[in-house]
Protein backbone atom coordinates (compact mmCIF):
# COMPACT_ATOMS: atom_id res chain seq x y z
CA UNK A 1 0.00 0.00 0.00
CA UNK A 2 1.13 3.55 -0.21
CA UNK A 3 1.35 5.99 2.29
CA UNK A 4 -1.07 8.73 2.53
CA UNK A 5 2.65 10.70 4.17
CA UNK A 6 6.66 10.71 2.52
CA UNK A 7 9.09 8.22 4.47
CA UNK A 8 11.24 9.93 1.83
CA UNK A 9 14.24 12.04 3.31
CA UNK A 10 15.87 14.71 0.40
CA UNK A 11 19.05 14.19 0.05
CA UNK A 12 21.42 17.44 -0.27
CA UNK A 13 18.49 19.36 0.45
CA UNK A 14 20.99 22.55 1.56
CA UNK A 15 23.23 23.16 -1.39
CA UNK A 16 20.51 22.45 -3.70
CA UNK A 17 18.17 25.24 -2.31
CA UNK A 18 21.25 27.48 -2.14
CA UNK A 19 21.90 26.99 -5.96
CA UNK A 20 18.54 26.97 -6.94
CA UNK A 21 16.87 29.82 -5.52
CA UNK A 22 19.71 32.36 -5.91
CA UNK A 23 19.00 33.41 -9.64
CA UNK A 24 15.64 34.26 -8.45
CA UNK A 25 16.44 35.98 -4.82
CA UNK A 26 16.09 39.59 -5.98
CA UNK A 27 13.91 39.21 -9.74
CA UNK A 28 10.87 41.09 -8.99
CA UNK A 29 9.34 39.08 -11.91
CA UNK A 30 7.76 35.45 -11.10
CA UNK A 31 9.26 32.96 -12.21
CA UNK A 32 9.39 28.94 -11.99
CA UNK A 33 11.53 26.11 -10.80
CA UNK A 34 10.88 23.03 -12.26
CA UNK A 35 11.01 19.78 -10.25
CA UNK A 36 11.33 17.02 -12.56
CA UNK A 37 11.16 14.40 -9.86
CA UNK A 38 8.83 15.83 -7.55
CA UNK A 39 9.20 12.36 -5.05
CA UNK A 40 7.70 13.13 -1.64
CA UNK A 41 8.05 16.90 -2.11
CA UNK A 42 10.77 17.88 -0.30
CA UNK A 43 13.39 19.41 -2.51
CA UNK A 44 10.11 21.02 -3.54
CA UNK A 45 8.91 22.12 -0.29
CA UNK A 46 12.26 23.74 0.45
CA UNK A 47 12.49 25.34 -2.68
CA UNK A 48 9.15 27.43 -1.70
CA UNK A 49 9.98 28.04 1.82
CA UNK A 50 12.85 29.59 0.41
CA UNK A 51 11.63 31.64 -2.83
CA UNK A 52 10.21 35.19 -2.48
CA UNK A 53 6.36 34.84 -2.60
CA UNK A 54 5.94 35.37 -6.21
CA UNK A 55 8.10 32.48 -7.12
CA UNK A 56 6.81 29.08 -7.56
CA UNK A 57 7.87 25.39 -8.14
CA UNK A 58 6.25 22.99 -10.94
CA UNK A 59 6.41 19.58 -9.82
CA UNK A 60 6.67 16.83 -12.36
CA UNK A 61 6.62 13.26 -11.49
CA UNK A 62 5.62 9.96 -13.48
CA UNK A 63 3.80 8.44 -10.43
CA UNK A 64 0.38 9.35 -9.99
CA UNK A 65 0.53 8.81 -5.88
CA UNK A 66 3.37 10.73 -5.21
CA UNK A 67 1.39 13.84 -6.78
CA UNK A 68 -1.46 13.28 -4.92
CA UNK A 69 0.41 13.19 -1.68
CA UNK A 70 2.40 16.13 -2.25
CA UNK A 71 -1.04 17.86 -3.26
CA UNK A 72 -1.91 17.23 0.49
CA UNK A 73 1.18 18.04 1.91
CA UNK A 74 1.58 21.28 0.23
CA UNK A 75 -1.96 21.91 -0.24
CA UNK A 76 -1.43 26.04 0.55
CA UNK A 77 0.92 26.29 -1.73
CA UNK A 78 -1.38 24.53 -4.71
CA UNK A 79 -4.49 26.57 -3.39
CA UNK A 80 -2.10 29.91 -4.05
CA UNK A 81 -1.00 28.42 -7.34
CA UNK A 82 2.86 28.67 -6.28
CA UNK A 83 2.84 24.65 -7.10
CA UNK A 84 2.01 22.98 -10.11
CA UNK A 85 1.92 19.29 -10.32
CA UNK A 86 2.24 17.56 -13.81
CA UNK A 87 1.87 14.15 -14.42
CA UNK A 88 4.41 13.35 -16.94
CA UNK A 89 8.00 11.52 -18.45
CA UNK A 90 10.26 14.51 -17.34
CA UNK A 91 11.98 13.81 -20.41
CA UNK A 92 8.61 14.57 -22.66
CA UNK A 93 8.88 18.16 -21.35
CA UNK A 94 10.39 19.94 -24.66
CA UNK A 95 9.81 23.66 -24.43
CA UNK A 96 6.51 23.45 -26.84
CA UNK A 97 5.03 20.99 -25.00
CA UNK A 98 5.93 22.65 -21.02
CA UNK A 99 4.92 26.41 -22.21
CA UNK A 100 1.44 25.54 -22.00
CA UNK A 101 1.97 25.12 -18.13
CA UNK A 102 4.13 27.86 -17.40
CA UNK A 103 1.44 31.19 -17.70
CA UNK A 104 4.15 33.06 -19.60
CA UNK A 105 6.67 33.08 -16.61
CA UNK A 106 10.20 31.80 -17.53
CA UNK A 107 12.35 28.92 -15.90
CA UNK A 108 15.02 30.26 -14.23
CA UNK A 109 15.87 26.37 -12.15
CA UNK A 110 15.43 22.53 -12.49
CA UNK A 111 16.09 19.86 -10.82
CA UNK A 112 16.38 16.51 -11.95
CA UNK A 113 16.85 14.24 -8.40
CA UNK A 114 17.18 10.55 -10.13
CA UNK A 115 15.52 7.08 -9.64
CA UNK A 116 13.41 6.07 -6.77
CA UNK A 117 11.96 7.71 -3.84
CA UNK A 118 11.93 5.79 -0.62
CA UNK A 119 8.12 5.53 -0.59
CA UNK A 120 8.63 3.20 -3.89
CA UNK A 121 11.22 1.22 -2.44
CA UNK A 122 10.10 0.47 0.32
CA UNK A 123 6.08 -0.66 -1.68
CA UNK A 124 6.35 -4.55 -1.91
CA UNK A 125 3.90 -4.33 -4.45
CA UNK A 126 5.71 -1.70 -7.21
CA UNK A 127 8.69 -4.76 -6.97
CA UNK A 128 11.26 -2.63 -7.41
CA UNK A 129 13.61 -4.05 -4.35
CA UNK A 130 14.67 -7.54 -3.47
CA UNK A 131 14.63 -6.70 -0.43
CA UNK A 132 10.94 -6.91 -0.19
CA UNK A 133 8.79 -9.52 -1.64
CA UNK A 134 6.52 -8.43 -4.20
CA UNK A 135 5.23 -8.50 -8.40
CA UNK A 136 8.84 -8.57 -10.33
CA UNK A 137 6.99 -5.09 -11.84
CA UNK A 138 9.59 -1.75 -11.42
CA UNK A 139 7.32 0.73 -13.56
CA UNK A 140 7.72 4.27 -12.31
CA UNK A 141 4.07 4.02 -13.97
CA UNK A 142 2.12 1.21 -13.69
CA UNK A 143 0.24 2.19 -16.33
CA UNK A 144 3.08 2.65 -18.71
CA UNK A 145 4.93 0.47 -21.19
CA UNK A 146 6.11 -3.55 -19.82
CA UNK A 147 6.52 -4.78 -16.44
CA UNK A 148 10.10 -6.35 -15.97
CA UNK A 149 7.89 -9.26 -15.71
CA UNK A 150 6.52 -9.12 -18.83
CA UNK A 151 10.37 -7.95 -20.45
CA UNK A 152 11.84 -11.30 -19.02
CA UNK A 153 9.07 -13.35 -20.68
CA UNK A 154 8.95 -12.12 -24.10
CA UNK A 155 12.97 -10.98 -24.61
CA UNK A 156 15.72 -13.06 -26.38
CA UNK A 157 18.43 -14.32 -24.59
CA UNK A 158 20.52 -12.03 -25.91
CA UNK A 159 18.42 -8.60 -25.56
CA UNK A 160 18.28 -9.87 -21.50
CA UNK A 161 22.11 -10.73 -21.63
CA UNK A 162 22.49 -7.21 -23.19
CA UNK A 163 20.60 -5.01 -20.83
CA UNK A 164 21.84 -7.05 -17.78
CA UNK A 165 25.64 -6.03 -19.15
CA UNK A 166 25.36 -2.58 -20.32
CA UNK A 167 23.01 -1.10 -17.78
CA UNK A 168 23.65 -3.41 -14.98
CA UNK A 169 27.43 -3.96 -15.67
CA UNK A 170 27.19 -7.46 -14.16
CA UNK A 171 30.41 -9.45 -15.82
CA UNK A 172 27.91 -13.03 -15.38
CA UNK A 173 25.53 -11.13 -17.87
CA UNK A 174 25.18 -13.87 -20.23
CA UNK A 175 24.84 -16.47 -17.82
CA UNK A 176 21.71 -14.89 -15.86
CA UNK A 177 20.15 -14.44 -19.47
CA UNK A 178 20.33 -18.30 -19.99
CA UNK A 179 19.30 -19.10 -16.12
CA UNK A 180 16.31 -17.04 -16.77
CA UNK A 181 15.46 -18.36 -20.44
CA UNK A 182 16.03 -21.80 -19.27
CA UNK A 183 13.87 -21.52 -16.09
CA UNK A 184 11.02 -19.90 -18.62
CA UNK A 185 10.67 -22.50 -21.08
CA UNK A 186 10.17 -24.67 -18.20
CA UNK A 187 7.09 -22.75 -17.70
CA UNK A 188 8.97 -21.60 -14.44
CA UNK A 189 9.71 -17.85 -15.10
CA UNK A 190 9.12 -16.37 -11.21
CA UNK A 191 6.83 -13.73 -11.02
CA UNK A 192 8.14 -12.25 -8.27
CA UNK A 193 11.44 -10.13 -6.50
CA UNK A 194 12.57 -12.62 -3.90
CA UNK A 195 12.30 -15.50 -6.10
CA UNK A 196 13.56 -13.70 -8.76
CA UNK A 197 16.65 -12.66 -6.97
CA UNK A 198 17.25 -16.43 -5.98
CA UNK A 199 17.57 -17.55 -9.45
CA UNK A 200 19.86 -14.62 -10.11
CA UNK A 201 21.91 -15.49 -6.97
CA UNK A 202 21.98 -19.57 -8.43
CA UNK A 203 23.59 -17.69 -11.64
CA UNK A 204 25.91 -16.05 -10.13
CA UNK A 205 29.38 -18.11 -9.97
CA UNK A 206 29.69 -19.22 -5.63
CA UNK A 207 25.97 -17.22 -5.80
CA UNK A 208 27.93 -13.78 -5.60
CA UNK A 209 29.49 -14.91 -1.81
CA UNK A 210 32.39 -12.34 -0.94
CA UNK A 211 31.12 -9.68 -3.08
CA UNK A 212 29.61 -6.45 -0.76
CA UNK A 213 26.66 -6.49 -3.03
CA UNK A 214 23.73 -8.61 -2.85
CA UNK A 215 24.26 -10.92 -6.23
CA UNK A 216 20.84 -10.04 -7.97
CA UNK A 217 21.81 -6.10 -7.08
CA UNK A 218 23.51 -5.26 -10.82
CA UNK A 219 20.39 -7.54 -12.19
CA UNK A 220 17.62 -5.43 -10.54
CA UNK A 221 19.23 -2.25 -11.53
CA UNK A 222 19.60 -2.95 -14.91
CA UNK A 223 15.72 -4.42 -15.47
CA UNK A 224 14.90 -1.24 -13.44
CA UNK A 225 16.63 1.20 -15.74
CA UNK A 226 15.48 -0.89 -18.96
CA UNK A 227 11.90 -0.91 -17.74
CA UNK A 228 11.88 2.83 -17.07
CA UNK A 229 14.06 4.25 -20.07
CA UNK A 230 15.81 5.84 -17.44
CA UNK A 231 18.88 6.62 -19.79
CA UNK A 232 16.78 7.88 -22.09
CA UNK A 233 14.66 9.99 -20.05
CA UNK A 234 18.12 11.20 -18.74
CA UNK A 235 19.68 12.64 -22.38
CA UNK A 236 16.18 14.13 -23.29
CA UNK A 237 16.48 16.12 -19.97
CA UNK A 238 20.29 17.16 -20.99
CA UNK A 239 18.89 17.79 -24.01
CA UNK A 240 15.23 19.49 -24.49
CA UNK A 241 14.29 19.68 -21.22
CA UNK A 242 17.34 22.14 -20.21
CA UNK A 243 16.06 24.20 -23.25
CA UNK A 244 13.69 25.85 -20.93
CA UNK A 245 15.94 27.20 -19.02
CA UNK A 246 16.30 30.70 -19.06
CA UNK A 247 20.49 32.55 -19.43
CA UNK A 248 21.51 32.80 -15.76
CA UNK A 249 19.51 30.00 -14.64
CA UNK A 250 21.16 26.71 -13.12
CA UNK A 251 20.14 22.53 -13.27
CA UNK A 252 21.39 20.61 -10.93
CA UNK A 253 21.48 17.00 -11.29
CA UNK A 254 21.78 14.48 -8.96
CA UNK A 255 22.77 10.80 -9.80
CA UNK A 256 23.06 7.68 -7.82
CA UNK A 257 25.14 5.19 -10.45
CA UNK A 258 28.25 6.10 -12.47
CA UNK A 259 25.93 5.26 -15.56
CA UNK A 260 24.49 8.68 -14.83
CA UNK A 261 26.85 10.64 -13.67
CA UNK A 262 29.03 9.94 -16.55
CA UNK A 263 26.59 11.35 -19.08
CA UNK A 264 25.73 14.27 -16.98
CA UNK A 265 29.60 15.45 -16.39
CA UNK A 266 30.13 14.54 -20.32
CA UNK A 267 27.35 16.95 -21.35
CA UNK A 268 28.21 20.22 -18.57
CA UNK A 269 31.74 20.04 -20.54
CA UNK A 270 30.43 19.39 -24.08
CA UNK A 271 27.45 21.82 -24.39
CA UNK A 272 28.70 25.56 -24.90
CA UNK A 273 25.72 26.98 -23.57
CA UNK A 274 26.54 24.98 -19.98
CA UNK A 275 28.99 25.63 -17.73
CA UNK A 276 29.33 23.83 -14.44
CA UNK A 277 29.43 25.43 -11.44
CA UNK A 278 30.46 22.13 -9.66
CA UNK A 279 33.96 21.34 -10.10
CA UNK A 280 34.17 18.08 -8.83
CA UNK A 281 30.37 16.98 -7.47
CA UNK A 282 29.34 17.71 -4.16
CA UNK A 283 28.72 13.89 -2.26
CA UNK A 284 26.51 13.79 1.26
CA UNK A 285 29.10 14.39 4.49
CA UNK A 286 29.54 11.95 6.61
CA UNK A 287 26.28 12.84 9.32
CA UNK A 288 24.50 12.80 6.14
CA UNK A 289 25.55 9.51 4.89
CA UNK A 290 24.68 8.35 8.74
CA UNK A 291 20.98 9.54 8.84
CA UNK A 292 19.96 8.74 5.81
CA UNK A 293 22.10 5.93 3.64
CA UNK A 294 20.66 6.42 0.28
CA UNK A 295 22.77 9.76 0.43
CA UNK A 296 26.14 7.45 0.03
CA UNK A 297 25.93 7.00 -3.83
CA UNK A 298 24.48 10.91 -4.54
CA UNK A 299 26.53 12.63 -6.88
CA UNK A 300 25.28 16.31 -7.70
CA UNK A 301 26.52 18.82 -10.29
CA UNK A 302 25.38 21.54 -10.84
CA UNK A 303 25.33 23.90 -14.38
CA UNK A 304 24.78 27.48 -15.30
CA UNK A 305 22.67 28.17 -18.44
CA UNK A 306 25.28 31.06 -20.44
CA UNK A 307 23.33 31.82 -23.75
C1 LIG B 1 14.54 10.21 -5.81
S1 LIG B 1 12.85 10.54 -5.99
C2 LIG B 1 12.77 12.27 -5.77
C3 LIG B 1 12.59 12.69 -4.33
C4 LIG B 1 12.34 14.17 -4.16
N1 LIG B 1 13.45 14.97 -4.62
C5 LIG B 1 12.04 14.52 -2.70
O1 LIG B 1 12.75 15.34 -2.11
O2 LIG B 1 11.10 13.96 -2.14
C6 LIG B 1 12.62 10.42 -7.72
C7 LIG B 1 11.19 10.67 -8.18
O3 LIG B 1 11.25 10.97 -9.56
C8 LIG B 1 10.28 10.27 -10.27
N2 LIG B 1 10.85 10.03 -11.60
C9 LIG B 1 11.96 9.32 -11.90
N3 LIG B 1 12.18 9.36 -13.22
C10 LIG B 1 11.18 10.11 -13.77
C11 LIG B 1 10.87 10.52 -15.09
N4 LIG B 1 11.62 10.17 -16.12
N5 LIG B 1 9.80 11.31 -15.29
C12 LIG B 1 9.03 11.70 -14.23
N6 LIG B 1 9.26 11.32 -12.95
C13 LIG B 1 10.33 10.54 -12.72
C14 LIG B 1 10.04 9.02 -9.47
O4 LIG B 1 8.71 8.55 -9.70
C15 LIG B 1 10.27 9.49 -8.04
O5 LIG B 1 9.08 9.86 -7.42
Amino acid sequence: MDSPTTIHVPILLAPITEALTLPLLERAEPAWILDCTFGGGGHTKALLDRLPKHHGVVGIDQDEVALLRGKKRLSDDFASGRLKLLQTRFGDLDPETLAPHLDGKPVYGILADLGFSSDQLEDPERGISFMRDGPLDMRLNREDGLSAYEFLKSASEKEIADIIYEFGEEHHSRRVARFVCEARSKGELPSRTAAFAALVERAIPGGGKGSRIHAATRTFQALRIHVNGELRELDNLLGSVIMNLEVGGRLAVISFHSLEDRRVKQKFKSEDSLSELTKKPIEADESEMASNPRSRSAKLRIATRLR
